[in-house]
């Protein structure tokens, strides 16, 4: 975003006080700011006391080798009792912790106690198959209720799970499964999306034919469609769990355990596995959903529309909520099927009254109207929630008025993968919000804005977004590469982790965030590397060069713009062009086609051969183009320009 243009957003001087009901009886009130800034670390010691430890941690923060952290070391708990067992031993077994909603319409209520059964069961039946504590387990699923199971299941026998989006392609699938070493995956023969079964079994079986070390793989059948089978190493999900034991005695892990690797995408393509380890990953997770959505288990119904493969679905589905002992509905499907209002439907018919979504699905529902939120009644919601990039005022102003009846307070969570749990948020109870600003770093946590030589910005000026001081649920490493985890985040500003984040502090101090500095795009909230676009591009026959930018769009908050250079004897068509973006789907998944794809005979570098994609943006955003003096050669852009049709005259 442009300075003139946040400008524009901090003119809006619009704010807006907590409603009094929810702030007289909020679970977190102001003193938790002052509690942490007076002993930040007894705060979170505090904090860990939610969860129930089998030894319980007398170390908080062991930081003498930074930046490899260790929180709660000498204590030892497991995370799926803490998310299960310990609710049914209180007495709240009956409690309803998942309401399944499968897209075509069937569903489920699974309650804290039936959730116990098929947890130990799936445990037991992972034990069957050979895994232990300490190996890896590939997840590949649709947005079901088993996904939770399984995870949870990995979680009790100490098995890392590595959850794959569904949305993957089997190459990316394929690399993932090799960085980690699975020895397992869980998969199903497929998922419903948009009123029909698509399929996920395919997209494993080319996999392995390209990974070795995979034993089993253990198939949920949801859509009963036809699914090629491996002997002996193929194994139904149904069949498995359903003859074993409900009884499984949790074991207590380290609270440095590894509890699951996510890989997100790097600048330099790899993928990168974040580490995230036990005892203070919960420990975040759970007070932070606690805290900034304002979290009553007895009465409160919760909804996070995030997909299990992504950090919100692991934090905000999985271990957040389930800690906390909540009810949650889990959606399947689509926001558009069978009609526009099927997300309000389902908050009319569980009677949600936190809501979690994403600026891209907020804009997509201003898209298709008010009127149809307002045929449904969605008087139980009482927060709102956003996540995955900066939510414009507009947006933002939308989802209040016409979501949350213009009371609801809405809070804006800045996080990453990496942090594991939100940094960045208002709370419902306290924060004057502001439309656009994810405000203030939570209690506890300690984060700023810098300008290049490290310095702290005042108040009124922009930089980099950086955190100060480490956090319980911090990323550990990145998986097999220490030296990646320390270049890639340690080593811009000395001492500090650097969130890749451009941000801004306004005159009252409050944090708005700019997007990213570097060249990863963010797409519908999720980050997509340019550099994998542009080498799944050039792995096609007819592709000579590429480059990739992110071009801002009013519903995916960036859209991929490929530039092509084709070889020699290709030919510019729309269908050489469909034809790649179908190659970019198939090499990284569909969410990473690009929107738009021009073919150009050069691309402006400069003289050490790095591509200026700056330049490329101004193109792709139809403005006229900045400074080029560094190119090599100062002509490339007039030839580009003369290739292209003027802006906005495609889709
Ligand atoms: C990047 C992290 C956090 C889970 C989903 C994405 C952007 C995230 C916000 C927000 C502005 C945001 C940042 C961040 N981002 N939340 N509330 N306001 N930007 O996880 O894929 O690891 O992406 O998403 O750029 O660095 P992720």
């Amino acid at each position: 975003m442009s300075n003139e243009s946040l400008a524009n957003l901090l003119k809006e001087e619009r704010r807006f006080a907590p409603p009094a009901e929810l702030a007289a009886a909020a679970n977190v009130t102001a003193a938790a700011y002052a509690q942490a800034s007076e002993d930040r670390l007894g705060f979170w010691a505090e904090q860990a006391r939610r969860l129930t430890w089998a030894v319980e941690p007398t170390e908080t923060l062991d930081w003498s080798n930074p930046p490899f952290a260790k929180w709660f070391a000498d204590g030892k708990l497991n995370v799926a009792y803490n998310c299960v067992d310990r609710h049914v031993e209180a007495g709240n077994g009956d409690r309803v912790a998942i309401h399944f909603e499968g897209e075509p319409g069937d569903g489920r209520s699974i309650t804290y106690a039936q959730l116990k059964d098929e947890v130990s069961q799936a445990a037991n039946a992972l034990l069957e198959l050979g895994v232990r504590k300490g190996d890896r387990v590939a997840v590949y699923l649709p947005m079901i209720a088993e996904a939770v199971v399984a995870i949870l299941a990995c979680a009790r026998i100490g098995a890392t799970h590595s959850v794959v989006f569904g949305g993957f392609s089997a190459d990316a699938v394929a690399s993932r499964i090799q960085d980690a070493q699975a020895k397992l995956v869980i998969t199903a023969d497929g998922g419903y999306r948009r009123g029909k079964p698509s399929a996920l079994k395919p997209a494993i079986d080319e996999a392995l034919t390209k990974v070795d070390g995979v034993e089993h793989v253990l198939v949920v059948r949801r859509t009963g469609q036809e699914v090629s089978w491996t002997e002996g190493r193929d194994v139904w999900w149904h069949e498995l769990t359903a003859r074993q034991s409900t009884e499984h005695t949790p074991e207590a892990h380290d609270a440095e355990h590894p509890l699951f690797i996510l890989y997100t995408s790097g600048t330099t393509g790899k993928p990168k596995g974040i580490l995230h380890t036990s005892g203070g990953y919960l420990t975040q997770a759970s007070y932070t959903h606690h805290a900034v959505f304002d979290l009553k288990p007895e009465s409160d119904v919760y909804w996070c529309t995030a997909d299990i493969g992504w950090v919100t679905g692991h934090s905000y589905i999985v271990y957040g909520p389930l800690s906390n002992g909540a009810t949650q509905v889990i959606y399947e499907g689509t926001p558009d099927t069978p009609h526009q209002g099927r997300f309000w439907e389902i908050v009319q018919k569980y009677g949600v009254t936190i809501l979690y979504t994403a600026p891209t699905a907020i804009r997509t529902f201003m898209k298709w109207g008010d009127d149809i939120p307002a045929k449904f009644d969605l008087s139980s919601l009482r927060v709102l929630g956003s996540v995955g990039e900066p939510i414009n005022p507009e947006a933002w102003i939308w989802y209040r008025d016409h979501i949350g009846a213009g009371k609801a307070p809405i809070v804006d969570t800045w996080w990453q993968t990496e942090t594991g749990a939100m940094m960045i948020s208002p709370l419902p109870g306290v924060t004057e919000t502001k439309p656009g600003s994810a405000q203030r770093a939570l209690p506890g946590i300690a984060a700023t804005v810098v300008d290049d030589e490290a310095r702290e910005v005042p108040n009124g000026s922009g930089g980099y977004l950086v955190l100060t001081e480490p956090w319980p649920s911090m990323l550990r490493t990145i998986w097999g590469d220490d030296q990646r985890y320390i270049d890639t985040y340690w080593s811009r500003f000395e001492g500090r982790y650097f969130a890749g984040d451009g941000a801004k502090k306004d005159e009252d101090g409050d944090i708005w965030l700019l997007g990213r500095v570097d060249d990863v795009m963010l797409v519908s909230g999720h980050n997509i590397s340019t550099t994998e676009v542009e080498s799944a591009l050039v792995g096609h026959p007819s592709v000579a060069e590429s480059a990739v930018v992110g071009a801002t769009d009013a519903t995916t908050g960036q859209a991929i713009v490929a530039f092509v250079i084709l070889r020699g004897t290709a030919t510019d068509s729309p269908e050489l062009v469909e034809e790649l973006r179908a190659h970019v789907g198939r090499t990284l998944g569909p969410i990473a086609k690009p929107k738009q794809i021009k073919v150009v005979g050069e691309l402006p570098k400069t003289r050490s051969g790095k591509i200026m994609r700056r330049l490329l943006r101004d193109i792709a955003e139809g403005r006229e183009i900045g400074d080029t003096t560094t190119l090599a050669d100062s002509t490339v852009m007039n030839l580009i320009q003369a290739q292209l049709p003027p802006a906005g005259s495609e889709s």
